[in-house]
């Protein structure tokens, strides 16, 4: 039982309105896993229960064998958890590399030694997220004049300054065009290689079976499925409830 994350029975209501239903999953280190479905089935609420945005009606988010469910988010940061919005959250008037100092900064001042990178090693570590990014290029461009792609790989380079070894990734590839979304891809291949587990909820279907170990679906808030992405793609519920719409 080496389940990196575990969500056992998670249900989150909104007034009468059930988002979450009983969803059980897990995470295995070292994988790239995927959470699909309809607009509206609850993925955004899922990963806010994960990074401690809002608490579960009822239910357990065990992560690395420790019951995480009260924990607050900053906290969950600290352990490993990061994440990207489905909302871009950049700072506009900061050229890419400020966005990523700034991140840096902040995550230092946590004084954390899981995290600490001071001084000239800061730079370094700064060089590595833009190289391994393809950012480079843009460094001095300011967040807000580049086009949204681009603005993607900010977002996850200011969630790789925290060194997390958990990554919610919430549709990062929206606004990428095709040529970057596969590139995307590969880059997340690689972080996953470095040791980075990755949780994606993403509408790209090629992105998300081209990339991802294991996909779950959400259909109102319940699993309707889990597999592999051939197996995902074969799926009867999943073809009606998603892929019968969706599939290009
Ligand atoms: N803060 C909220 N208050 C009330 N309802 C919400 C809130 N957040 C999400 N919902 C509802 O919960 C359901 C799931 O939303 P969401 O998790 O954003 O879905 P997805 O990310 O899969 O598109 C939707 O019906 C949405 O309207
Ligand atoms: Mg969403």
């Amino acid at each position: 039982m080496n389940e990196f994350l575990s969500l056992e029975n998670i249900s989150v209501y909104f007034g009468g309105h059930i988002a979450v239903n009983e969803v059980s999953l897990n995470i295995e280190p070292g994988t790239i896993t995927g959470l699909i479905g309809p607009n509206g089935a609850g993925k955004t609420t899922l990963f806010n229960v994960i990074s401690g945005l809002i608490s579960p009606s009822s239910g357990r988010v065990m992560f690395a064998e420790k019951d995480i469910t009260s924990l607050a988010p900053h906290k969950r940061a600290r352990i490993g958890i990061g994440r990207t919005f489905q909302k871009l959250e950049l700072f506009n008037s900061l050229s890419v590399v400020d966005n990523i100092r700034v991140s840096l900064e902040i995550s230092n001042q946590w004084n954390n030694s899981r995290t600490a990178i001071l001084g000239s090693n800061m730079n370094s570590e700064i060089e590595r997220i833009l190289d391994m990014t393809g950012l480079d290029s843009v460094r001095n461009s300011m967040a807000s004049e580049i086009p949204t792609g681009q603005a993607r790989l900010v977002e996850l380079s200011r969630a790789l300054v925290l060194s997390p070894s958990l990554l919610l990734l919430d549709e990062p590839a929206s606004g990428q065009n095709d040529e970057e979304t596969e590139s995307f891809g590969l880059l997340l291949r690689k972080l996953c290689d470095s040791g980075i587990s990755i949780f994606l909820v993403e509408h790209d279907m090629s992105l998300v079976m081209n990339t991802c170990d294991l996909v779950n679906v959400l259909d109102f808030g319940s699993v309707i499925a889990k597999g592999s992405p051939a197996e995902i793609q074969e799926h009867e519920l999943v073809i009606e409830a998603y892929l019968g719409v969706k599939k290009r």
